[in-house]
């Protein structure tokens, strides 16, 4: 049996995406910039794609700008706002468990003049609103904080963020990412400025996403050139892909409700074997109930995840230790060292994390596999 449980890595492309790219590559090929019938028809191949795009975040169609994926929409939030502020102040405020693709930005910012405060998290990866309202300062421009976190699914307060930027006119970026299809994001009630999207994180292609701009945002490109993207984002537009996320988007709206409560039932049903089945193990982040609904991180103290990987790896489930981004470096993960998990546990931890695919029958096969192996590891290592 194949159990694929890295789901906030990559997920499966759906079916209904992978047809309507391949029309996109083999019949509606034009380019949208074009004057003729094949240029106007890919032209409303983008319009519907935007639409279906902005809906997932409950905002305006024309705030979407597509990008090459959730890296680069980061990095056109924080650049494009910092570059076109900085007149305005030079601080910064965001978090220790951020992505890198947040945090090797905020690096690059820091050495270009910019000041950043990284807020601490509490041991289920929160941060603590009053320690946000302190840090403010006048020339403070940008605040920016994740929906959920991907190593352990933290639920942040963002509508309580959004409430503060607003009143004191900073802006207020959102990295999405992990959120969207999930959890429901409005852009307007939650006073969300620019939100991160990422396609294949929701059954879409690889190498597309969104950056969705509240109009009065005023912001700066990163990549020039034929001003494709309201000049925001050049180059000739990714249609299989946009066209792809279109769809994507469209079915994780349309299903979001019945997506997350599978998600929950069979995050819980993970949860619940694995105590009932395994000792001295340690939930990471937040309770279950709080948590996203397909992100499960634990530790099973005694043994080293990444071998716990590759045994189960053997028996066909697919889980990771950390972030994959971040897995194939070494070191360890800096959203466990942030909620002050021990050196041991943080060693012993596994990601498990769940899609829309994933059955009951899957789950009951990796709790059966994960009793054995984790017996066997601890066994091996007590010798
Ligand atoms: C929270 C978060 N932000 C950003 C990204 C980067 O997205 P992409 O892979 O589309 O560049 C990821 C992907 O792992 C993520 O989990």
């Amino acid at each position: 049996m194949e159990v694929y449980l890295d789901n906030s890595a990559t997920t499966r492309v759906r079916k209904e995406v992978i047809d309507k790219m391949v029309e996109v590559l083999d019949i509606e090929y034009g380019n949208p910039s074009s004057l003729h019938k094949k240029g106007y028809q890919a032209e409303k191949l983008l319009k519907e794609a935007r639409e279906n795009v902005s809906k997932l975040v409950n905002g305006e169609t024309e705030g979407i700008v597509f990008t090459s994926g959730g890296t680069e929409s980061n990095n056109l939030a924080l650049i494009g706002v910092a570059e076109s502020l900085k007149k305005r102040g030079n601080h910064i405020i965001s978090s220790k468990i951020e992505h890198p693709s947040i945090l090797n930005v905020l690096k690059f910012l820091e050495e270009n003049g910019f000041e950043v405060t990284y807020l601490d998290v509490d041991k289920t990866g929160k941060i603590d609103i009053e320690d946000l309202k302190r840090v403010i300062k006048d020339k403070t421009i940008l605040i920016s904080i994740m929906a959920v976190n991907n190593e352990i699914g933290t639920i942040e307060p963002i509508e309580k963020i959004g409430e503060i930027a607003r009143e004191k006119e900073i802006v207020f970026h959102v990295d999405a990412v992990q959120a969207v299809g999930k959890i429901n994001i409005y852009v307007k009630k939650q006073k969300l400025d620019m939100v991160s999207l990422s396609s294949h994180k929701i059954h879409g292609p690889k190498g597309i996403g969104a950056l969705y701009i509240n109009n009065s945002v005023k912001i700066r490109p990163i990549i020039f050139g034929g001003g494709q993207e309201k000049n925001l984002r050049s180059g000739t537009e990714n249609m299989p892909g946009i066209v792809g996320f279109g769809v994507a988007s469209k079915l994780a709206k349309e299903n979001l409700e019945e997506t997350s409560s599978k998600l929950v039932s069979l995050k819980k049903k993970l949860y619940e074997g694995i105590i009932s089945e395994i000792k001295d193990i340690h939930l990471n982040g937040p309770a279950i109930e709080e948590g996203a609904p397909h992100i499960l991180n634990i530790s099973f103290a005694g043994v080293r995840g990444e071998v716990l990987l590759h045994a189960l790896e053997g028996e066909g489930i697919y889980v990771s230790t950390g972030s994959a981004c971040s897995s194939k470096k070494k070191g360890q993960s800096h959203v466990l060292k942030a909620i002050g998990l021990r050196g041991d546990l943080i060693e012993g931890a596994i990601r498990f994390s769940l899609g829309i695919f994933n059955t009951e029958e899957e789950i009951n096969y990796t709790v059966a596999v994960l009793k054995e192996k984790v017996n066997f590891l601890r066994k091996y290592k007590r010798r």
